[in-house]
């Protein structure tokens, strides 16, 4: 069984502490014992004063070495073999997750000495203290938070606390890594959603996704770490590679809020509309071409918000995108030629959507994306169609992230002189937990 002893003034407030959830139910399975020690008591003074005036002079008082020697020789005696001694002190090294694996993994009974007003005695410390560790560039009133942090990282690391190894194994810190970010249900919450990473069963593309978020955010928030790292593998190379590209790509707002398009949405809708005209132009794609009206216009949206089918994302009182969102058969979609449709059953199809221009390449679309699952979900309809020009590989690439499969070939109406055909894709829409 792995020992802490911990010499303080304030042991109760200690010992709650630390008896508390995981580390309380690792000492009643015997895993781990920790004891708090009232340095008072070792005193010899009728006032039980373990402090007094420092010599050379100055403020306050100095932890006297005789009570701290007295407790601490209690505890070696009682020891089987000789405690690690640890003095919680801003003097010593800043404690680290290394730290913290060395004391529980080299030693098996610890000694946290914490020190209180203006300090300890270097006699004490001189005579009976293998190593200082401080928690940080900052001064604390005594020790106790302290030897609670490093009592609280070491105890986990002990076999048998945790359930499992990867408990912590995955954490921060543990590889020189921060931590992903975390979620948990519901999936939208206050208009934030859950990266879609996270919600497609794949669990190679969900590891995927953390290991570059970990490299992300241990680049942005911690350099002095992320220059250590090793990250010359094939995979971490193209992790990285990625992250430049984005970081050069515009940051969505946090709050993202999708709701059904309202006329005073339309002039903004147009000119979105416009600029993907221009876009599928210069790609060379013949979609949205047909000029007489333009596609899609006012005509189109007013037809589409009478249905109840013509939404747009809503990026901080600006308008990001729009979508429509059909319900019910496309007759288009009754003839496919070089494949099948999956399923006969009930679907919804994404239709005349875009991007706004200052949104491109921020993910924006594959949010719309999930937000047509969320509505199609809340229809009771679990499959998606969409279709594009063969040519919009930028269409294409954001159907095949989103978990769209290529069903085959169908043609739509356009206006005379136009390529009629389009590639169609389908997705059955897992349940959103
Ligand atoms: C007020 S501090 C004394 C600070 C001391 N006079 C100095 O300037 O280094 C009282 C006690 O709090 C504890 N303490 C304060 N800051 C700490 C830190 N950053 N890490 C660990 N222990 C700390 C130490 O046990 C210390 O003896």
């Amino acid at each position: 069984m792995y020992r802490i002893d911990i010499m303080t003034l304030f042991p109760d407030t200690v010992g709650d502490v630390l008896s508390e959830s995981i580390l309380g139910r690792a000492q009643e399975r015997d895993f781990l014992r920790i004891e708090t020690h009232q340095i008072r008591d070792y005193t010899t003074n009728k006032q039980n004063q373990v402090d007094d005036y420092p010599y050379g002079g100055g403020h306050g008082a100095i932890l006297q070495a005789d009570p701290l020697y007295r407790c601490w020789e209690h505890l070696c005696q009682q020891a089987e073999g000789k405690p690690h001694t640890v003095f919680l002190s801003p003097c010593g090294r800043t404690f680290t997750q290394a730290d913290a694996k060395r004391l529980a993994w080299e030693h098996d009974h610890l000694i946290l000495v914490c020190g209180h007003y203006e300090g300890v005695d270097q006699r004490f410390i001189d005579a009976c203290v293998d190593e200082e560790i401080s928690l940080g560039d900052f001064v604390l009133t005594g020790g106790e938070i302290a030897a609670m942090a490093v009592a609280d990282a070491v105890s986990r690391l002990v076999p048998g606390v945790l359930a499992d190894p990867s408990c912590f194994e995955n954490e921060s810190h543990w590889d020189g890594l921060l931590e992903y970010p975390q979620y948990s249900r519901p999936e939208v919450w206050h208009g934030m959603a859950v990266p879609g990473e996270l919600l497609t069963g794949d669990h190679a593309a969900v590891e995927r996704w953390r290991r570059k978020q970990s490299i992300a955010r241990t680049r942005a928030r911690r350099p002095d770490l992320f220059d250590k790292l090793d990250l010359s593998s094939k995979e971490d190379q193209k992790l990285l590679a990625e992250l430049d590209r984005e970081a050069s790509q515009p940051l969505l707002p946090e709050k993202i809020v999708c709701r059904p398009a309202v006329e005073a949405d339309i002039p903004a809708m147009e000119s979105i509309a416009e600029a993907a005209r221009a876009y599928l132009r210069e790609h060379g794609v013949d979609q949205w071409q047909d000029n007489d009206p333009p596609y899609p216009s006012r005509a189109h949206f007013l037809a589409d918000m009478a249905r109840r089918e013509c939404f747009v994302l809503d990026c901080g009182g600006e308008i990001g995108a729009f979508f429509t969102l059909a319900a019910g058969k496309d007759p288009n979609y009754a003839a496919i030629t070089d494949g099948k449709w999956a399923s006969d059953a009930p679907y919804v199809t994404l239709h005349r959507c875009a991007v706004a221009p200052q949104w491109r390449g921020s993910g924006l679309s594959d949010r719309m994306v999930r937000e047509c699952e969320r509505l199609a979900l809340e229809r009771g309809i679990c499959w998606l169609r969409a279709d594009t020009h063969k040519k919009n590989k930028a269409m294409q690439g954001l159907l095949r992230r989103r978990g769209l499969q290529y069903r085959g070939n169908v043609l739509v109406e356009v206006a005379e002189g136009h390529d009629p055909r389009r590639v169609a894709y389908e997705k059955r829409i897992r349940k959103q937990r």
